[in-house]
């Protein structure tokens, strides 16, 4: 049994990831999408375990895929589930050299690879920041993003926050 890890920072998940996740549970036995702390990026819009609720509730259709949330390294979160790869999407070139960093530390760390899967194209603009950058200045992100999320963007937009 192949039991892989997606990790990110899901801040929130969006319709991009969400494609990738449902790709990633065809190809594998085992999913485990992993909400986790990026150090490179600041405090963020949603606390993790928020975090955790929407991609659990956007991924209930896909009995595979499990959810986590973590706080460390990445390679010991590897180890913890036993996992035998990690996975990443690419949506263009420019993720390509921040993301070949990472799986070459982490490769180094403990020896665990890293898998990269190209997103569709028609989806590769989404990105977390830009879809709370949209948010915030009141434009619709409502196809972007999974109805769980939307539903708690809208109650953010609403109190005013
Ligand atoms: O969605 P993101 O922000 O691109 O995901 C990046 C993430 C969370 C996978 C990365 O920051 C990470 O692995 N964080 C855990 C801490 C860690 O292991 N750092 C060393 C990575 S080489």
């Amino acid at each position: 049994m192949t039991r892989v890890l997606y990790p990110g920072s899901f801040d929130p998940i969006h319709c991009g990831h969400l494609e990738m996740i449902e790709t990633i549970a065809g190809l594998f036995e085992e999913v485990v999408v992993a909400a986790m702390e990026n150090p490179q990026k600041g405090e963020g819009l949603f606390g993790m375990s928020e975090r955790e609720k929407m991609i659990e509730e956007s991924c209930a259709h896909l009995p595979n895929v499990t959810v986590a949330m973590f706080s460390g390294l990445v390679v010991d979160l590897v180890r913890d589930l036993g996992a035998d790869l990690i996975v990443k999407g690419l949506r263009a070139v420019s993720d390509f050299e921040n993301e070949l960093q990472m799986a070459q530390m982490n490769s180094a760390l403990s020896g665990v690879q890293t898998l990269f899967v190209p997103s569709a194209s028609r989806r590769s603009f989404l990105a977390s920041k830009l879809i709370r950058e949209v948010a915030r200045l009141g434009g619709d992100v409502s196809s972007m993003v999974p109805e769980p999320v939307n539903r708690r963007m809208n109650r953010i937009e609403a109190s005013g926050l």
